[in-house]
């Protein structure tokens, strides 16, 4: 078999680099719904949900370069166009949202997508034995079930 100079088996670290860009670009389309609610919301839950989808953005930003910067330590090519990321993600795509429930709602359906990618994902750096990445998705995975139920208690 022939390895990665991480001692990875190069065939299954490829197929892991491009469902991490498939993450990456499905993460880039949630940073810029968590940026559209931020800007567009409206109501009497303003300035709680004003905040919460900063704080949503902020760590989507963070999590962008932690996937980026794992795709290149396995030698691969991080996506970095928006043509590639709208022409990869599967993420609903949410605009002109004011609506706090449809807002929260939109934050469900993006987090929902990107678990399912994260749980691919999961299995496959499982199945290369690459606990650097399986770790990450792990760490990814817990934290947005965790928002997920918040975001549920929210709704009611
Ligand atoms: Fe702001």
């Amino acid at each position: 078999m022939s390895t990665t100079i991480l001692g990875l088996d190069k065939q299954k670290t490829e197929n892991l680099v491009n469902e991490l860009n498939t993450l990456l670009a499905n993460f880039q389309v949630y940073y810029q719904n968590a940026r559209g609610l931020h800007w567009n919301i409206k109501g009497k839950n303003f300035f709680e949900l004003h905040m919460k989808f900063e704080e949503f953005y902020t760590d989507a930003q963070e999590k962008v370069d932690l996937i980026a910067e794992r795709i290149l330590t396995l030698q691969g090519t991080p996506l970095h166009t928006f043509e590639d990321y709208t022409s990869v993600s599967r993420v609903p795509v949410g605009k002109n949202i004011s609506n706090d429930v449809e807002a929260v709602k939109l934050i469900i359906g993006s987090l929902s997508e990107l678990l399912k990618i994260e749980r691919t994902i999961l299995d496959l750096s499982d199945e290369a034995e690459d606990e650097g990445t399986n770790s990450m998705m792990s760490d990814f995975i817990a934290e947005q079930e965790k928002t997920l139920w918040m975001m549920n208690a929210w709704l009611g």
